[in-house]
């Protein structure tokens, strides 16, 4: 049975798709088998991946046509033990449609429960929202990580994240955990990265991560030449912290096997 992880966050820009794809590309180097999902209609994740054309299957038929197994749906990084399926739920009127069929909340939540049992981990991307695609994700997680710049509006952010994350976990996923905050894009040469990063730290403790995500141009290249940070220098920074970040979830949890790569 699958780890189920969603990266969610109201706020555009912080890091969501970058860290679903470099945490997805960590367990699969380390040797877990990882299905990652594009719940975004921005789509971004397929970038990440090198694809230039928008996918004609993906989400939009994971979430509302059972007719179409997962198998279909989705599509693997060459040799690297990673799946995923890409986000297709580009027009309104696919909005308009996932607005009607799923608003029960748990569409992916059974998608995965009956297909995706194979995989060790499911990484969820969403977008910058509350809406039904974020929902859905939070319904189908057990674990949500919340990336966070270290920015004077983080803490606002974080507020209203948990109000929406106490409505749900109460409506429809009580055992719906928080991973962790994960500081993203720290440059520690900024005084005020430093001094928000330090109040997160006194003020939520061990909720948030001991790994921070530094703000480095490597992470930025490879997702601009359609890579993942690790694939492309995995010696890097970058790298490094994406993979001691998969390192702390499976400490955390107590996930088994340790990861393969050191
Ligand atoms: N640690 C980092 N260092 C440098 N650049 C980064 C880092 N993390 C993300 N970026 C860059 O910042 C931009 C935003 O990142 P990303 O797309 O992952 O955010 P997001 O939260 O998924 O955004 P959205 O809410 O729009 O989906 C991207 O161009 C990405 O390449
Ligand atoms: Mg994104």
């Amino acid at each position: 049975m699958p780890s189920t992880i969603a990266f969610s966050s109201q706020k555009g820009g912080v890091g969501k798709t970058t860290s679903a794809v470099n945490l997805a590309m960590a367990f699969a180097v380390g040797g877990y088998r990882v299905l990652l999902i594009d719940l975004d209609p921005q789509g971004s994740v397929r970038y990440s991946f090198g694809i230039k054309e928008a996918a004609e299957r993906g989400t939009h038929q994971l979430l509302t046509d059972p007719s179409v197994p997962l198998r279909d749906l989705r599509m693997s990084a060459d040799g690297q033990g990673l799946d995923y399926v890409l986000s297709n739920i580009d027009t309104l009127k696919h909005e308009r449609e996932l607005a009607e069929k799923i608003g029960d909340l748990t569409s992916l939540k059974r998608r995965l429960d009956e297909e995706a049992q194979d995989y060790d981990f499911v990484l969820l991307d969403s977008p910058p929202s509350t809406g039904i695609l974020a929902l859905n994700a939070m319904t189908a997680a057990d674990y949500v990580i919340l990336p966070l710049q270290c920015e004077s509006l983080a803490i606002k952010s974080l507020k209203r994240f948990l109000h929406s994350f106490r409505e749900l976990q109460m409506t429809h996923n009580p055992d719906l955990r928080i991973a962790g905050i994960l500081m993203t894009m720290y440059n520690r040469r900024l005084a005020v990265h430093r001094k928000i990063c330090r109040q997160m730290y006194e003020t939520l403790f061990d909720s948030v991560f001991s790994t921070i995500i530094p703000q480095a141009k490597e992470i930025a290249e490879a997702s601009a030449i359609g890579q993942s940070v690790i694939t492309y220098n995995v010696n890097s920074i970058g790298a490094t912290a994406y993979i001691r970040l998969a390192k702390e979830m499976l400490d955390r949890f107590g996930f088994r096997p340790e990861l393969a790569v050191k």
